[in-house]
C-alpha cells in the first residue's frame, strides 16, 4: 500500500478542483473511494479543508452513507441485500446462512481478513429477489442451502455435500450484470 505521503497527494489531486458545497462533497468520497476501496483516515482533514467545514461532518457524511467505506476491504466482499422484496422472500435465512459460513457477522470481517458481508439497500433489481451481490454479479433468487453452497465455494471447499432446498425455497439463477 502506498504511503501516507503518497497517500495524501494523491487525495489532494482527487478533489483540488471540487468546489466547498454539498454535492461536490460527495463526488470528491466517491472519487476516493473508488480510488481505495474506501475513505482513508488521513485524507479526513485534507476533506475539511477542502470543503470549508469540519472533520466530524466528514465523519457524519461517511457514516451516513452506508456504500461510503471506513475501513479497507476484504479480499472477497459479499453484499447482503437488505431491501423489503428481499426479506419477503426470505434474505433473513440468507444471512444468517452466510454469516455461519463465511464466519462474520453482517458489516464485519472474518478473522483472516479473507471475507466481509455488506448490508446494501434494494438497487431496482428485485425481480432476482432474495439476492446477493459479489465480484459485480447479482446472484438470485437464492435460497438458504444455496447460499451455504455459494459460500463455501468462495472458501474452496467444492466438494462439501450441499443440504436439501427448504420448501418453498426458490430455485436459484445466477445473472450477470
Ligand atoms: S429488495 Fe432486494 S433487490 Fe430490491
Amino acid at each position: 500500500m502506498a504511503g501516507s505521503a503518497e497517500v495524501l497527494a494523491r487525495v489532494s489531486e482527487l478533489i483540488g478542483d471540487l468546489k466547498p458545497d454539498d454535492v461536490a462533497l460527495l463526488k470528491g468520497l466517491h472519487r476516493l473511494q473508488h480510488e481505495f476501496g474506501y475513505i482513508p483516515k488521513d485524507a479526513i482533514p485534507l476533506l475539511a479543508a477542502q470543503f470549508n467545514t469540519t472533520p466530524a461532518i466528514i465523519f457524519g457524511t461517511i457514516d451516513f452513507y452506508s456504500e461510503l467505506r471506513q475501513k479497507p476491504p476484504a479480499e472477497n466482499v459479499v453484499s447482503w441485500c437488505s431491501g423489503p422484496a428481499c426479506l419477503l422472500k426470505g434474505s433473513g435465512g440468507i444471512r444468517r446462512a452466510l454469516e455461519a459460513t463465511l464466519g462474520c457477522a453482517m458489516g464485519e470481517a472474518s478473522a483472516d481478513g479473507k471475507y466481509e458481508l455488506q448490508l446494501v439497500q434494494c438497487d431496482g433489481t428485485c425481480q432476482l429477489a432474495p439476492l446477493i451481490r459479489s465480484e459485480g454479479r447479482y446472484i438470485g433468487p437464492l435460497s438458504s442451502s444455496e447460499a451455504i453452497k455459494f459460500a463455501r465455494r468462495l472458501k474452496g471447499e467444492t466438494e462439501v455435500p450441499v443440504p436439501p432446498a427448504e420448501e418453498g425455497d426458490a430455485a436459484a439463477a445466477e445473472a450477470s450484470e
